[in-house]
C-alpha cells in the first residue's frame, strides 16, 4: 500500500449541472491510498495514516493532488507539426497535416511518434489521451503497444479517410471496415486499451465508407466511435456541398448510423437547434477543443448552453491543431473562451472538465479521471507554486481556489510535481 500526503481535490458530481461547493472535495490535509493499481481511500491524511501504519508514504506537502488529466481529443500523428504556423482547417491539414500523416506507414516512424507524445502528455500530467492514428493499421499497433509499455488507459482507433485526401492516405469502404475490425479485435480490452471507431470527419468519407462504419459500430456498440463535427464554417459549407440530402452536419453521420450514446464528436462549434437536440437524445459526448479553436481560428465553443441541454462534455488539446500538450493550458483557454461568451469558469469546473467531464465523455466515469475509491490510480500532483511568478501571487490567495486558479492560467509542465499511472509512479525525464 502507498499512502500520497498533501492536499486533495475530488468531485462527487458535476458542478457544471449543479452548484460546484456541494459537488467538490477539498482537504487540504488530505490522503490517497493507493493498493495494487487502484485508489482504496481518500480522506484526511493523519486518519489514512493512523489507520494504515504499514503504508509507504510520500508527502507532497502544499502541493495539490488530483487524479490525473483525461485528454478527450487528440492526433498523435501531429505531434511533429504542433503549432504550425498561418492557416485555417481546410489548408492546415492538407499544408501541414496529411504530409506529415503520410509518414506513418512507417511502423518505426510511428512507435517514435506514440512514445514520445505519450512521455509528453504524461509530462504534462495526462495520463489517458483519446487519439486518432492515421489510417495505417501499424500507426494503431504503435499507439496501444506504446501505452501498454507505460500501463496508460488510452482510447484509439485507426483513422479512415476515402476520399478529398492525397493517395497516400486514403482507404476504401471495405478496408477501412475490414482493418478496423481487425485491429479492434486485435486491441479492444486488452489491457487498458480501448478502441474507438474513427471516420476522420465527413468530407474525407464517402457515404458508403461512413455506412460500412455504421455497420461495423453496430456489430460491436460496446466501442467508441469518434470523429469531427462543425468545427468551422467553411467546413460546414463544404459538408452542405458533398451531402446535399443531409438536413444538417450531423445527419451526414446520423443518416450513416454514426450517431450514438457512445459517439465522441470533436469541437462541435457551430451546432445546429436540432443538432444539440439529438446529441442530447441519444446522450452523446462532444469535445471541446479550446486551444485548437483559437489557433485554427474555429469559433467559441458555448460551453454552458451545451451543458444545460444535458450533454456530455469532454476537454481536449487536439493536438497538434492544438497548440500545448498542457491540460492547465487548455483550462486556461476553456475560461478565456468562456469569458468571451460571457461565463466565468470556476477553477472547480475547469479542473472537473479536465477529469471528471471527460471521463465521463469516454463512459469511464468511476475508472479513471476520479479521486476516489475503486478508481485506477491514475493521479497527477500539481505544484501551485512552479514559478516565480505563480508563487508571488500565491502569497496573496485567499482560499484554495485563488491557490489554484494562477496554476491553471500560468501553469506548464513545470507545475507537474509527479505523476502516478496504474498505482505506480512515473518516471519522468524531466
Ligand atoms: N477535422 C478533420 N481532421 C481534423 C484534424 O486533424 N484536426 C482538426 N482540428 N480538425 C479536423
Ligand atoms: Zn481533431
Amino acid at each position: 500500500q502507498q499512502l500520497l500526503l498533501g492536499q486533495t481535490l475530488a468531485f462527487s458530481g458535476d458542478p457544471l449541472d449543479r452548484d460546484w461547493s456541494d459537488v467538490t472535495r477539498h482537504n487540504s490535509n488530505g490522503g490517497v491510498l493507493v493498493q495494487d493499481d487502484r485508489i482504496i481511500a481518500v480522506g484526511n491524511g493523519d486518519v489514512l495514516q493512523r489507520d494504515y501504519p504499514q503504508a509507504t508514504v510520500t508527502h507532497y506537502g502544499d502541493a495539490l493532488i488530483s487524479a490525473g488529466f483525461v485528454d478527450a481529443h487528440m492526433h498523435y500523428p501531429q505531434t511533429g507539426i504542433i503549432a504550425s504556423w498561418g492557416k485555417q482547417l481546410i489548408d492546415w491539414l492538407n499544408t501541414y497535416t496529411f504530409p506529415e500523416e503520410a509518414r506513418f506507414g512507417d511502423k518505426a516512424y510511428a512507435d517514435g511518434a506514440a512514445g514520445r507524445t505519450l512521455d509528453l502528455a504524461l509530462a504534462h500530467g495526462t495520463t489517458t489521451l483519446t487519439s486518432f492514428c492515421t489510417i495505417h493499421p501499424q500507426s494503431v499497433d504503435a499507439f496501444f503497444e506504446a501505452a501498454a509499455l507505460r500501463n496508460m488507459a488510452v482510447v484509439a482507433g485507426k483513422t479512415c479517410m476515402d476520399r478529398n485526401a492525397p493517395d497516400a492516405l486514403r482507404d476504401t469502404a471495405q478496408s477501412s471496415y475490414d482493418d478496423s475490425k481487425s485491429l479492434l479485435a486485435r486491441w479492444h480490452g486488452k489491457g487498458r486499451a480501448n478502441y474507438a471507431i474513427t471516420p476522420r470527419f465527413s468530407p474525407t468519407s464517402t457515404p458508403e465508407q461512413l455506412h460500412a462504419l455504421g455497420a461495423l459500430w453496430a456489430e460491436y456498440p460496446d466501442c467508441l466511435m469518434q470523429t469531427h463535427l462543425s468545427e468551422q464554417l467553411p467546413e460546414i459549407a463544404w459538408v452542405r456541398g458533398l451531402f446535399p440530402d443531409a438536413r444538417d452536419y450531423l445527419d451526414t453521420y446520423e443518416e450513416c448510423g454514426l450517431l450514438g450514446a457512445k459517439g465522441l464528436y470533436g469541437h462541435a462549434i457551430h451546432l445546429e437547434p436540432r443538432e444539440i437536440e439529438r446529441l442530447q437524445e441519444v446522450g452523446a459526448a462532444v469535445i471541446h477543443c479550446p486551444t485548437s479553436n483559437t489557433f485554427i481560428g474555429s469559433g467559441l465553443f458555448d460551453l454552458m448552453r451545451l451543458a444545460q441541454a444535458g450533454l456530455r462534455i469532454g476537454l481536449a488539446t487536439d493536438t497538434g491543431g492544438g497548440s500545448s500538450f498542457s491540460m492547465l493550458r487548455t483550462m486556461a483557454a476553456a475560461y478565456e473562451i468562456g469569458q468571451l461568451r460571457g461565463v466565468a469558469l470556476h477553477p472547480a469546473q475547469l479542473m472537473w472538465l479536465a477529469t471528471e467531464g471527460s471521463a465521463r465523455a469516454l463512459h469511464m466515469e468511476g475508472q479513471i479521471g476520479h479521486l476516489g475509491a475503486g478508481a485506477m490510480a491514475d493521479i497527477t500532483i500539481l505544484d501551485l507554486e512552479s514559478t516565480p511568478a505563480i508563487a508571488q501571487r500565491v502569497n496573496n490567495a485567499n482560499d484554495v481556489w485563488d491557490a489554484v486558479f494562477p496554476t491553471i492560467m500560468m501553469g506548464d509542465d513545470r507545475a507537474i510535481k509527479d505523476v502516478w499511472v496504474a498505482g505506480r509512479r512515473v518516471q519522468r525525464a524531466n
